[in-house]
């Protein structure tokens, strides 16, 4: 096989080229898409929290948090407004409906477009925020917050993972991640600062401030070039070839661009992406497109994101201390996220999921057993400092196992495992999933823990023991594989091989032939060779 291919661990080969600046620098700006996703999961909780805001907007809600205030008695019981988190979670339905037009466009104009239109419609949403006068133009604001959303967490992880060469792709993948965790770091200390604004309008400045990420992304998206695998798929075979042998740089690409024109060619054999996706050939990843942002969700991650401060207020921190540990969660979980940059194309995925799964775990267990301790079920007690100290110390320690597993990898993974002709409709399916477990869990999470109490923390974790076994079994491993080789990894897996036939097997001319030579079975090891 021409092109020096080496046998690296995952299977398939490794292209020529290296890491460009070019690369690079378009991976940082279209990773910033992640911001405003991250912005507004952290915005949300601590606006909806301010009294000016619930007055102005949600009077009957700001009555009944002044009662039950009074009538301090059940700590679990807390805040439990349907409305106010209907309010929240408004934008997550909208992504999830918004993530299934996106497939179109990404698929049809380009992956730019949809993060350019991503950027517009949620700068649109943030100006009508943060000058809402009525509950209307706060929730019309939401819906296209929403939308933009769900453009972007559509577009960007593909556009990440097509651009980068495979032996680095989990690397520039996970900027998108880390662009989340700053989003909702900079949306903490921004709440921090608004809530002391004494006129009564710091909300204001918090929801209009989404406007920068939104600017960020969308003037970004005009500069960004289009992946060669989608110039390819759109017929820019020109363009696609002096766009690969920019991004690789060298010349010597021909190889992988045989492989991107049979990916495209197969993918030409396909008229509709949706009804396709549902052929049994392409089970494995219907399967992790649906599972894994499921499990991502029910990890139980953003009862920390939205409600950390409310918990830690149950926790009985003051409103400022309760807020100062929102913001070190905040800490832990971008600079966690680190751990998965640089370790992700080495260890590979399934060993980060493996030991983060277990770290979360065990801290999910320690903190289920120290409230449970103290409020037991009747969810009055008065907690020394030192003892609340504690519990903030392993929920940032289950915090930094998530930013370094399931964070990342729920967006990385399924980004990365679809055949081209299914990739954007299956990328669809994985924001709009995860943004039905968000809105589900931010919808349930409150009167969960008024009702489970303590044992909410055993709930979540005994979903982090299915996932992780789920993982163990279910999941090859993916790293260093390029995108359009990895129906090999599929093919070669113990449970998955059985549903892919081999006719169904195509990455290019050079690896046909030994599958044949091969029994049929094919052998990715042996392909590289
Ligand atoms: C998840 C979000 C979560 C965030 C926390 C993301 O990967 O999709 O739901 O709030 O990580 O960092």
């Amino acid at each position: 096989m021409a092109g020096g291919v080496v046998l690296n661990n995952g299977g398939g080969k490794d292209y020529p080229g290296k890491l460009t600046m070019f690369v690079l620098f378009a991976c940082i700006v279209a990773a910033t898409g992640g911001l405003i996703f991250g912005y507004d999961i952290g915005i949300s909780g601590g606006v909806t929290s301010m009294n000016p805001f619930l007055m102005k907007f949600f009077p009957a809600v700001y009555r009944k948090e002044q009662e039950a205030e009074k009538n301090q008695s059940n700590q679990y019981c807390k805040f439990d407004s349907p409305l106010l988190t209907m309010f929240t979670s408004s934008l997550y339905l909208a992504a999830l409906v918004a993530s299934f037009f996106a497939s179109t466009v990404t698929r049809v104009a380009g992956r730019k477009w949809s993060m350019f239109g991503g950027g517009v419609t949620f700068l649109v949403g943030a100006a009508l925020n943060g000058a809402a006068k009525n509950v209307l133009m706060l929730i019309l604001g939401r819906v296209l917050l929403g939308i933009g959303v769900g453009f972007a967490n559509q577009s960007v992880p593909l556009y990440l993972s097509e651009m980068a060469p495979a032996r680095l792709r989990g690397m520039l993948n996970i900027g998108f991640q880390l662009m989340i965790t700053i989003g909702i770091l900079c949306a903490n200390l921004i709440n921090y600062g608004t809530a002391k604004i004494k006129g009564g309008w710091g909300w204001r400045v918090s929801l209009a401030l989404a406007a920068v990420p939104a600017a960020i992304i969308a003037v970004g998206a005009l500069f960004l070039p289009d992946t060669p695998n989608s110039l390819v798929d759109r017929g820019h075979t020109d363009s696609a070839k002096r766009m690969l042998r920019r991004v690789r740089g060298t010349d010597d690409v021909e190889e992988e661009y045989r492989d991107l024109v049979a990916a495209s060619e197969e993918s030409k054999l396909v008229t509709h992406p949706w009804r396709n996706i549902l052929q049994r050939r392409y089970r494995p990843q219907l399967t992790m497109a649906i599972a894994i942002p499921f499990f991502q969700q029910l990890t139980g991650i953003n009862v920390i994101m939205f409600y950390a401060p409310v918990l830690f207020k149950t926790l009985g921190f003051a409103d400022d201390a309760s807020l100062m540990s929102a913001v070190i969660t905040g800490l832990v979980n971008v600079f966690a996220t680190f751990v998965s940059i640089v370790t992700v194309d080495r260890l590979g995925r399934r060993k980060l999921f493996l030991q983060g799964g277990t770290q979360m775990l065990a801290c999910q267990i320690v903190v289920g057993s120290l409230i449970g301790a103290k409020f037991g079920f009747s969810g009055v007690a008065n907690i020394p400092k030192g003892y609340a100290a504690f519990v903030v110390l392993f929920i940032c320690a289950y915090v930094a196992g998530f930013a370094w597993s399931w964070g990342p990898l729920g967006w990385l993974v399924p980004s990365e495992i679809f055949p081209l002709e299914i990739r954007s409709a299956g990328q669809s399916i994985n924001v709009s999933v995860n943004m039905l477990f968000t809105f589900i869990i931010a919808q349930a999470f409150l009167p969960m823990l008024c009702h489970f109490k303590f044992i909410l923390f055993f709930f979540f974790g005994a979903w982090v023991v299915v996932m992780t076994l789920f993982i163990a079994f279910f999941l090859p491993e993916t790293k260093n594989v390029p995108i359009e080789e990895m129906v090999l990894v599929w093919k070669s897996h113990w449970y998955w091989g059985r549903f892919i036939r081999d006719e169904d097997v195509h990455v290019g001319a050079d690896v046909e032939m030994p599958a044949a030579a091969n029994g049929g079975k094919v052998d990715p090891a042996k392909l590289a060779n």
